[in-house]
């Protein structure tokens, strides 16, 4: 069976990721600031590397990897950019050659549906961070609310792997995003702590009726690395429960 790496493996969206590929017999290599294969702060270069190297230390290709750790958008606002956009960025370029050498390589980055539903009108931000500028961009962050950073770090990182999509794909790695809707963790927890952000997290539409499971999203993610999605490469999939339909249905 494959080896995988799963960063924010010991909570969520990760965590479930990781038993589902457990359960397929796959090798996981987690990824995490505690209670992980893998302990490491990819909020900060050392942090990165160390994990990135930590990981060669262990194998010598992989077969996929999925991008989860990240923080929520009650959380400080530099940290927000730097997991979310620069350490999933620098684990996903870390691993690019171990992936190179795997059989039939995928990557899924968790996204979010954030940037869809959360109306931006200045993408400043989101381009600072894909120019790479981190120093800029805790400053720059600094002076907007944390929902706003959060939705920027999440297209940001969607982009970052949209614009790898061409020449990762002429090594035959796929990569694809899934962009969760609200989905039961302990952000989410966080989230609804928030006096402004748990009440306008409440009022999203939900078409199906019910906050999403950490399963919901780690079925798609497991499809996705798979050979049934051997065609998908450069996907945003939504698994939101039809709330940005239900917030935006006239764009797409
Ligand atoms: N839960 C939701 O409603 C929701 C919605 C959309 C997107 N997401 C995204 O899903 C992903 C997983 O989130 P979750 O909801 O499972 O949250 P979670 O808090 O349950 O899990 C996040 C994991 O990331 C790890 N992490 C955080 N900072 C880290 C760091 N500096 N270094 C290493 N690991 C770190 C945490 O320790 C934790 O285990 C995140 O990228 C999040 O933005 C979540």
């Amino acid at each position: 069976m494959g080896t995988y790496v799963v960063t924010g493996s010991a909570s969520g969206i990760g965590a479930a990721v990781r038993e589902r590929l457990l359960s397929a017999e796959h090798e996981v290599v987690g990824i995490d600031l505690r209670d992980a294969d893998i302990e490491a702060d990819l909020s900060a270069d050392d942090g990165r590397s160390a994990a990135v190297a930590a990981v060669r230390e262990r194998t010598e290709s992989l077969d996929g990897a999925v991008l989860c750790a990240g923080l929520g958008p009650t959380a400080p606002t530099r940290l927000i950019v730097s997991v979310n956009h620069f350490g999933t960025v620098a684990v996903l370029d870390g691993l690019r050659d171990l992936l190179a050498g795997g059989a039939d390589p995928a990557v899924v980055v968790i996204g979010s549906h954030a940037p869809m539903v959360t109306p931006l009108v200045d993408h400043t931000l989101a381009d600072t961070m894909l120019a790479g500028e981190e120093d800029a961009t805790h400053a720059a962050a600094e002076e907007l609310p944390g929902f706003a950073v959060y939705a920027l770090s999440k297209e940001a990182v969607i982009r970052a792997v949209r614009q790898r999509v061409p020449d990762w794909g002429a090594d035959g790695i796929r990569l694809n995003v899934v962009a969760p809707g609200p989905v039961e963790t302990p952000l989410l927890e966080e989230t609804r702590k928030d006096e402004l952000l748990g009440p306008a997290s409440d009022a999203l539409p939900m078409p199906l009726g019910r906050i999403g499971a950490p399963d919901d999203i780690a079925s798609v993610v497991e499809f996705l690395l798979g050979s049934g999605a051997s065609y998908m490469h450069g996907a945003v999939v939504v698994v939101d429960g039809g709330t940005d339909c239900g917030a935006r249905p006239n764009l797409f």
